[in-house]
């Protein structure tokens, strides 16, 4: 039986079946920590391949090994999946499995919310990667997103990203934005309300401290981000014009949001 804020022990005659199903259905913070820097190892290696292919083609000069449409390719998908699919993922995976035990706290403060989280940034990874295959862009039937990690207005805008590939990786950010944004929660709620007797916050060790911080950075900064997302998504689908300046848009706007 599982036990709260501790890893449930697999008897070992589990077929491999019901052992994917037993961590895909867990609530349980070591489990989802350990999915969470697992995940973020499983992107830094794919982000590492598409470093390595640019690097490839950088090393010797006047090379023809990869295009420039996919070289563009390349480094926003490297960018992105550096930043929003290695990075964020490690660090909350790491709070996840380390903050409630520090803190003296049987789990998170909201166990199925967690899961939620993590299956939110896993799913908005997938959508991410889908553009490989599934956006009819520019560049014929497979097209990931191009217009760099930062996304700069106008460059996203339907006439210098005509394809589906720009609404793929709107859509991927924000799903995942909006799994950080449920973790933050989480590591916020567990660290003020679920210390242990006896834990004031000054005693509390540095990590949680860091985490605590962190989250509330994250608590900050991802909802503004998944704002602006929200708003390109607005502009490219249904004409709004909250970037674009023949318009009355401001491109600066996306600058100062992002
Ligand atoms: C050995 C490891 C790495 C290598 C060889 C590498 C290589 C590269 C290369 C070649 C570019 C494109 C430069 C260009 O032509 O514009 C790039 C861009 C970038 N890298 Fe890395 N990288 C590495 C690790 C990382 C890590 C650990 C992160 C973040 C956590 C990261 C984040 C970025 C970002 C944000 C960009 C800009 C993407 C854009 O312009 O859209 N990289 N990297």
């Amino acid at each position: 039986m599982a036990i709260a804020g501790h890893a449930e022990a697999l008897p070992s005659t589990m077929t491999l079946g019901a052992r994917v199903h037993s961590w895909v259905v867990s609530v349980d913070h070591k489990r989802l920590g350990m999915m969470y820097v697992g995940f973020g190892l499983l992107f830094f290696l794919v982000a590492g391949i598409e470093a390595a292919a640019m690097r490839a083609q950088l090393a010797r000069a006047g090379s023809q090994l990869i295009d420039p449409a996919t070289f563009n390719q390349l480094f926003t998908m490297h960018g992105t999946t550096m930043v929003f699919l290695v990075g964020m993922p490690i660090l909350l995976g790491m709070g996840n499995y380390l903050v409630p035990l520090m803190v003296g706290a049987r789990d998170m403060a909201f166990p199925r919310l967690n899961a939620f989280g993590l299956w939110l940034f896993v799913f908005g990874a997938l959508l991410l990667y889908y553009s490989y295959i599934g956006a009819q862009g520019l560049y014929g039937t497979s097209a990931a997103p191009d217009v760099g990690w930062f996304a700069y207005a106008p460059l996203t805008s339907r006439t210098y990203s005509p394809g589906n590939s720009t609404d793929y990786w709107i859509l991927g950010i924000m799903v995942s934005g909006f799994g950080s944004i449920t973790t933050a929660i989480n590591l916020i709620a567990t660290i003020l309300v679920m210390r242990c007797p006896g834990m004031t916050l000054l005693r509390m060790p540095l990590f949680p401290w860091m985490m605590l911080v962190t989250s509330v950075l994250v608590l900050i900064a991802v909802p503004v981000l998944t704002g602006a997302q929200a708003m390109l998504l607005l502009d490219r689908s249904l004409g709004a014009h909250f970037f674009d300046t023949e318009q009355g848009g401001s491109a600066v706007l996306w600058q100062h949001l992002f």
